[in-house]
């Protein structure tokens, strides 16, 4: 039976921790021709730079073959083609779907459709499951361990869908901590409250942060996604809400460190850059290293 990877739900804890060890081996031995004769088809109906780029250059490490787009309108859709059957289409061409698509569900829907595997690359406002992996692969790479985490979630935290995965999978490890900070009209939505409630997980929310910086292990920077909002006004209202500097990581944790599943437009000043405790550029090329892992795992190449 193919196994899809569209919520970060879809794989269990056990799936996360072997995702962890996979990436880890492709870290040290990044050429593995895993994929020899395999074709991927690569759909982005939505632009990216990382998330395509990072499983392009993971698919050509495993020694596979790319076909797809990465602007919708060089494809069939503006002709009015459905998304049903550009997947019923592609999934006769290919050995697995990697899709980003702007409306939430599309990835799920083009998981029934297909008959290969379906990676969702970011669906709307919803999930971003491949970004959480990596994201989790850094948090353990820099803090030695996924338990215990007093995690940060700063910026656009209604929109930003990295940070819904995120929660969903931290949620599976011991005693994490979560704070939100975020304006009123971009706060974490209900649901994802309410999956930590169930867990009775901790969570605080905040408008500011600067007073409780020094309890952070992880600080989690997000973009204000523009493209989400209806009204442009409401966007220039918060769009440089939180701006984290050098300064204002004086009396952080040694240890702590700073992610950002980019892109970055302000949120981040530059001269944070070069401080130790940014990681978001290495957090990035572990992008790379995790979609081999995902590929690797997902296509039982392993
Ligand atoms: N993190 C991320 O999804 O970046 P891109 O939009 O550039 O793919």
């Amino acid at each position: 039976m193919k196994k899809d990877l569209i919520s970060i739900t879809d794989f269990s804890k056990e799936e996360y921790l072997r995702i962890m060890e996979l990436a880890a081996d492709f870290e040290q031995n990044p050429n593995q021709n895993l994929l020899k004769g395999k074709v991927v088809a690569s759909l982005f109906f939505e632009p990216s730079t990382r998330t395509r780029l990072s499983f392009e250059t993971a698919i050509s490490r495993l020694g596979g073959r790319i076909v797809g787009f990465a602007d919708p309108g060089s494809s069939s859709a503006t002709k009015g083609e459905t998304l049903h059957d550009t997947i019923k289409m592609v999934s006769n061409y290919a050995d697995v779907i990697v899709m980003r698509h702007p409306l939430e569900g599309a990835a799920r829907y083009a998981a029934e459709v297909s008959d290969i595997p379906v990676i969702n690359a970011g669906d709307g406002a919803n999930q971003h499951p491949t970004q959480t992996l990596l994201d989790l692969y850094s948090i353990q790479k820099t803090q030695g361990t996924l338990d215990n985490i007093n995690l940060f979630m700063v910026g656009d935290l209604k929109y930003g869908r990295t940070v819904h995965s995120l929660l969903q999978a931290m949620s599976e490890f011991e005693n994490p901590i979560f704070n939100f900070i975020a304006p009123p009209v971009l706060q974490m939505p209900r649901a994802y409250k309410h999956h930590l409630d169930d867990k009775g997980i901790r969570y605080f929310e905040h408008e500011e942060f600067t007073d409780i910086i020094s309890e952070a292990d992880i600080i989690y920077m997000t973009r204000v996604q523009k493209e989400r909002f209806s009204d442009p006004i409401e966007y220039e209202k918060v769009k440089n809400i939180y701006i984290l500097n050098n300064a204002m990581l004086e009396n952080t944790k040694p240890n702590v460190r700073i992610l950002h599943p980019l892109p970055r437009v302000n949120e981040i000043a530059t001269d944070v850059d070069a401080n130790p405790k940014a990681y978001y550029f290495e957090q990035a090329l572990n992008g790379v290293y995790t979609r081999e892992a995902i590929i690797a795992h997902l296509l039982n190449l392993k």
